[in-house]
């Protein structure tokens, strides 16, 4: 990914402007035309979601891309999840609207670091796997013995990684302490971040729960463990979506993660009102919007429909995506107790 910078301002000014609607209606006759299916993660804008065909988190989503049957697959997210879908599909054309949108977690673990890091443990004869989260490169995948998703990172780790091995888990410091807490394994953390996770403030949560008494908060596990403590609920997206269709009592749910996943949360559970937690305070004691992910917002319905008319930019294949292919699809695919929920058994 070394087309990427860490943060890049959202170009869709530069565009002029088209009415969403007519952009909506494009898009269902480019996808008959062109075969294709539009999958989009929880944190791309609320309209991409609507006209999407899937929709979901990281995990789901990596799982939907192996059942689709249209040639084409539009992947509204960033590179890792639509390079994922590619590793996983070779047969398929897979498109991503902007091939700039990055992650600020992949980005901070690059494959010469991180074997550089594991030749090191191997000279010193530790006994390691490395466990890596699905937001990295398809070449640092390549490094690693198992892949996890906010969504079965520790039903992975309790249930395939024997107890007498050491874990190095990358990049995510954040979900890698959260993951050794509730697995209560010892691990190697990588130092990388979310950058939008990373500046949830608490004392803005506390003032938000302050101003909203009864409140619930639901946080990612990719939040810095000061705002984990306060929560009442700590999952990924889907399980964050999950967790507030259980409730049917009406609440004030706090959400600790990117703001357009209020989108799926209203779809889902309409019967609480949502709050979204700030970002840092600023000196002028103003919020600033750090709770939107600058690479999802890249996504745009412009773009949508663009690269389904277009048919680029598409992630094509490399050497390297065999290795990550049999990695990703022994953690992703093969049956866990998680898959088995997902399926209802
Ligand atoms: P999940 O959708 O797996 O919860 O991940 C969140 C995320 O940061 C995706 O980039
Ligand atoms: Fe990466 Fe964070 Fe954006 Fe997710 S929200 S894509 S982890 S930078």
């Amino acid at each position: 990914m070394s087309n990427l910078s860490p943060i890049l301002a959202d170009d869709r000014d530069e565009r002029s402007f088209e009415d969403p609607l007519d952009l909506m209606d494009e898009i269902d006759r480019l996808k008959v035309e062109k075969d294709a299916v539009i999958l989009a993660h929880f944190y791309v804008d609320g309209e991409i979601q609507d006209i999407a065909d899937y929709t979901g988190d990281s995990l789901k989503l990596a799982r939907d891309a192996t059942q689709v049957g249209q040639s084409t697959i539009v992947f509204a997210g960033v590179h890792f999840m639509a390079e994922s879908a590619k590793i996983m599909n070779r047969q398929k054309r897979v498109l991503i609207p902007d091939l700039l949108a990055g992650c600020s977690l992949a980005e901070s673990c690059p494959p010469d670091r991180l074997a550089a890091f594991q030749k090191e443990l191997r000279d010193e004869e530790r006994d390691f796997v490395t466990v890596a989260y699905i937001n990295t490169s398809a070449a640092v995948k390549s490094l690693c013995d198992w892949i996890v998703t906010s969504g079965n990172a520790r039903e992975l780790i309790e249930e395939r990684v024997p107890e007498d091995k050491e874990i190095l888990f990358v990049p995510d410091q954040h979900l890698g302490r959260y993951l050794m807490e509730v697995t209560g394994r010892e691990m190697i953390l990588w130092p990388g971040a979310c950058m939008v996770h990373e500046m949830f403030s608490l004392q803005d949560l506390l003032r938000a729960k302050r101003n909203h008494p009864g409140s619930l908060v639901v946080a990612h596990p990719e939040c810095p463990q000061n705002i984990l403590e306060v929560s009442d609920f700590v999952g990924g997206t889907e399980k964050m979506r999950q967790f507030c269709m259980s409730l049917d009592k009406p609440a004030t749910i706090l959400v600790a993660t990117e703001s357009e996943m209020i989108h799926p949360l209203k779809r889902s559970a309409p019967q609480h009102a949502y709050i979204p937690v700030p970002g840092i305070m600023t000196e002028t004691g103003e919020t600033c919007a750090c709770n939107r992910c600058p690479h999802m917002a890249r996504n745009t319905l412009q773009k949508v429909r663009d690269c389904l008319r277009d048919g680029q930019p598409e992630i094509t294949w490399q050497s390297y995506f065999d290795k990550a292919k049999d990695v990703l699809e022994r953690s992703l695919l093969e049956n866990t107790r998680q898959a088995a929920k997902m399926n209802g058994d």
